[in-house]
């Protein structure tokens, strides 16, 4: 059946383990990561037959992100049509509520279920396979958003592989009121790795093991973060918040992706709310998110 507009809710992710490889040619580096999409959505409407592209965002972080081509959205729907001729006239209605620039995808989420939408509102019929690949032009994380749950990310990030995890694990995300660059992050931790011999990446079986036996502390101990250094020396801040969390009892703490978000895992609903009520009076975070992992990836809520 033909549909006039199709919704799509997207989450956020956290790396629970993030291993940088040195810099390659491309400006990338290699990476060994573990992705877990969390229980925090964006969504995204598309509607066609609209007499130019225009997008309108609202929630919680719509004035930090471009309503106009600039946004990451906007080369979605010009890469689609170019690849698969859908529609450019579409009227896109954002609702942001992932931190923008915070290291949780926000922009590649959104992405992601513009793809998806793309793909339901035109009937293109797109494969999981065809849907990746236009993920991966896009943005590193952006074909992990379209799956979610918890997976390993290799090359970019971008080439994904499901990881079996049992359980739900229990997020508290420090968030802070102004983003970083992740290009910014990446430099930074080049040059303090500047004369180091750098490894490979490898993924870290140990938290696979923790993963695949529902075991909150061992994920705790496991997590690990590469970029972390680097994302404190540009945000010194960041040590504080990471100090809370280890002192309000956190089975583990870690800066998300290229931050400046810290996700804290805590092990139930209590702990949950005890940090975050630690973390809001402390006064050094912007905002505080409770939210439980993992979750599934980009998935049409609406559509009429
Ligand atoms: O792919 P995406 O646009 O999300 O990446 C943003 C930036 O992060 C890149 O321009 C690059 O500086 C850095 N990056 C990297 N290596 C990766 C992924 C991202 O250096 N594997």
């Amino acid at each position: 059946m033909r549909h006039h507009s199709v919704e799509v809710q997207v989450p956020a992710k956290i790396n629970l383990q993030l291993a940088v490889g040195p810099l390659e040619s491309d400006g990338y580096h290699q990476l060994v990561t573990v992705f877990q999409a969390i229980s925090l959505y964006d969504s995204v409407k598309i509607s066609r037959d609209a007499d130019e592209f225009s997008i309108s965002i609202t929630g919680d972080y719509a004035n930090a992100v471009p309503a106009d081509e600039n946004n990451l959205i906007y080369k979605a729907i010009d890469l689609m049509a170019e690849k698969h001729s859908s529609q450019k006239n579409v009227l896109v209605e954002v609702k942001k509520n992932i931190p923008v620039a915070g290291g949780m995808a926000g922009g590649s989420a959104d992405a992601a279920a513009t793809i998806l939408a793309v793909d339901q509102l035109f009937e293109l019929n797109l494969s999981r396979e065809e849907m990746a690949e236009c993920a991966a032009q896009l943005g590193a994380d952006v074909p992990f958003m379209l799956n979610g749950g918890t997976a390993v990310g290799r090359g970019r990030g971008d080439e994904i592989t499901p990881a079996l995890s049992r359980g739900t694990y229990h997020w508290v995300i420090a968030v802070s009121s102004t983003g970083l660059s992740t290009p910014a992050v990446y430099g930074e931790c080049d040059r303090l790795r500047t004369g180091l011999p750098i490894k490979q990446p490898q993924l870290n079986e140990e938290l696979l093991q923790a993963l695949l036996s529902a075991d909150s502390e061992r994920v705790g101990k496991a997590l690990s973060n590469d970029l972390q250094a680097a994302a404190c020396s540009l945000r010194p801040a960041l040590r504080l918040v990471l100090d809370i969390g280890n002192e309000y009892g956190a089975l583990g703490g870690i800066v998300s992706g290229s931050g400046p978000s810290v996700a804290f895992l805590v092990a139930d609903e209590d702990q949950s709310l005890d940090l975050a009520v630690a973390l809001t009076s402390s006064g050094v975070v912007g905002s505080v998110i409770r939210a439980q992992g993992p979750v599934q990836g980009a998935r049409v809520v609406a559509h009429n």
